[in-house]
């Protein structure tokens, strides 16, 4: 067997990798001694997502992943990160003289979830986000503050009609849905209640939501995920310059060593991106954080032990890929 099977033969460890909205936007195309990465762009998200920021992340964090899987397999493989726009590709793994050099087993890259429910209170020890930044601009804030504005910005999300019909899109409220084990942010994942699923659903529909949306259901929505960040808790955000499409793979990489670094020490995380894809609250965010010139605001997530145990996300298997 050469590397790159015995790559492949890991793809579904790899493919554990996070995405925005689930919609696991790699390819992955095997030749004889190396691996590229492409994305798809129907696994794209052009309207919640315009300057690809997320996607990228995304990618980013895939490419991270696979290297922690073949280094954990004893392959020796480094990336290549050239983003080849025509092509849509983003990196090649290539044969290289030593192990990637990483903390982290396989096994972490399979463990790592997202988690959206309540988490205990408490802001994590700043020690801990030094040590999980490992190099990365990663800072900290407290929730609570943030309350307004994670309001503000889902207010602006639920509202604006390109973004709700993504999300409707890749939502699977129901078990129903054929997708549900595939691809896309389950009510379990989301941690709704069936009662709140349906309700959701009912009100993303094409047929309700341009009636609820005058009605003043962008509003509603915004108000029940308002508890989130009432709490005595910390916000994390990945500080850092988008300057070109393979910094920004650079900077996906850097925030899945930071979600396998909490993980590892028994803390989850939960993205709050529509804080950064609202221009408003983007804005106040930057200003609380004083970033350098050029630098900006790329991840935000709530950062804790979750109270409860998530679930697993859904995945495309290898084989069905
Ligand atoms: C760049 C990026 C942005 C994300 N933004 C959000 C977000 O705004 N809200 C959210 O609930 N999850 C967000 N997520 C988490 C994904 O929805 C999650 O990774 C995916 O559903 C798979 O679930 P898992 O991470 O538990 O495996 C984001 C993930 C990435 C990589």
């Amino acid at each position: 067997m050469t590397w790159v099977d015995e790559l492949r033969a890991r793809e579904d460890a790899c493919r554990r990798a996070p995405s925005a909205h689930n919609t696991q936007p790699w390819v992955i195309r095997y030749g004889t001694d190396a691996v590229d990465v492409h994305w798809d762009p129907q696994r794209a998200l052009p309207d919640s997502d315009p300057t690809r920021r997320d996607l990228f992340l995304s990618l980013g964090a895939f490419v991270e992943a696979c290297l922690i899987v073949a280094a954990d397999a004893g392959l020796p493989v480094r990336a290549e990160i050239a983003v080849d726009e025509p092509a849509r590709r983003v990196a090649r793994l290539v044969p290289a003289e030593a192990l990637y050099a990483t903390p982290f087993p396989a096994a972490a890259v399979e463990r790592r979830r997202c988690a959206r429910g309540a988490y205990e209170p408490g802001p994590l020890d700043p020690a801990v986000v030094a040590e999980v930044a490992a190099g990365a601009d990663l800072r900290a804030l407290a929730s609570r503050p943030l309350a307004v504005q994670l309001e503000a910005a889902d207010r602006h999300m639920f509202a604006t009609p390109a973004v709700a019909a993504e999300l409707r899109q890749w939502m699977r409220l129901s078990p129903r849905h054929p997708r549900y084990a595939v691809d896309g942010l389950t009510d379990k994942a989301m941690e709704l209640s069936r009662a709140e699923a349906s309700g959701l659903a009912a009100v993303l529909s094409p047929v309700v939501y341009p009636v609820a949306r005058r009605l003043g259901a962008p509003a509603m929505l915004a108000a029940a995920s308002r508890s989130l960040l009432r709490y005595d808790g910390s916000v994390l955000v990945l500080v850092g310059r988008p300057e070109s499409p393979a910094a920004l793979v650079e900077h996906g990489r850097a925030l899945l060593r930071v979600w396998l670094g909490l993980s590892e020490r028994g803390f989850a995380v939960h993205p709050l991106s529509q804080i950064i894809d609202c221009d408003a609250t983007a804005a106040r965010l930057a200003a609380l954080l004083e970033p350098a010139p050029g630098e900006w605001p790329l991840a935000v997530f709530r950062a804790g032990r979750p109270l409860r145990e998530p679930v697993r996300s859904a995945r495309i298997p290898a084989a069905a890929a």
